[in-house]
């Protein structure tokens, strides 16, 4: 997805911090063995997440679709040493493939697996989170933020990957069992009305929002 001439896009991409080792061969392995790896985040906006992370400097990371690990190891970097990341997803098959990532980046320690269905498993977190990351089912992206406000510390940041959904977004005619168009739309006026918070969409790869709680 370019929103910006390619051009324009390899530029951005070739002065913006280059791809860390481990990171390429987890982009590489997944390519290789996982099914549909354009779900991982990549080099680019791996390196959007890293350095928001690295700015939020967050004490406890949230992460609501883990996949392969990509996008847990990029926010982990900028955790405090004594940092937590809980990461979850549903898809029981990916759990070996990302611990081994996991392990292999020495941040093993620190970062917890969760498997199951997102919506379940974080009531039951008793934890407050500084930064949380949502990329798992767009149908629940509002009922994430629902559940997450509470637990979200004040000056805390939501990031919401796939906002603009490739443009559809703007399409008022999505077909009727596109259920995932829909759940955007109303995601993106949620965050725009909700006033515990201050949101800002970002035109990077697919659409990146940031939404910090007052
Ligand atoms: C786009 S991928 C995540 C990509 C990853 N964050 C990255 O950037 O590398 C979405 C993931 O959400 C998971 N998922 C979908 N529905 C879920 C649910 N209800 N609860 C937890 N995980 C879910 C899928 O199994 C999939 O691995």
């Amino acid at each position: 997805m370019h929103f910006i001439p390619e051009e324009l896009d390899n530029y951005v991409v070739a002065h913006s911090e280059d791809e860390p080792t481990l990171l390429q061969q987890l982009n590489r392995e997944t390519y290789q063995k996982i099914l549909q790896p354009r779900m991982l985040s990549g080099h680019y906006q791996g390196r959007v997440l890293s350095i928001i992370s690295k700015m939020v400097n967050p004490k406890n990371i949230l992460e609501i679709g883990t996949y392969t690990g990509y996008s847990a190891l990029c926010l982990a970097e900028g955790m405090q040493s004594e940092g937590e990341l809980h990461t979850i997803d549903i898809n029981e098959e990916l759990v070996d493939f990302q611990r081994k990532y996991f392990d292999k980046s020495g941040y093993g320690q620190q970062i917890h697996q969760h498997l199951g269905n997102a919506i379940d498993i974080i009531p039951n977190l008793n934890i407050n989170f500084d930064l949380v990351f949502i990329d798992a089912d767009k149908e629940n992206y509002s009922n994430y933020f629902h559940v997450i406000i509470d637990k979200l510390n004040p000056g805390g940041i939501i990031l919401s990957d796939n906002v603009l959904w490739s443009g559809k977004v703007l399409d008022t005619s999505f077909k009727k069992d596109d259920t995932s168009t829909p759940a955007l739309i109303e995601y993106n006026k949620l965050l725009k009305a909700d006033n515990r918070v201050e949101t800002v969409v970002l035109p990077i790869r697919d659409g990146l929002t940031i939404t910090r709680k007052l």
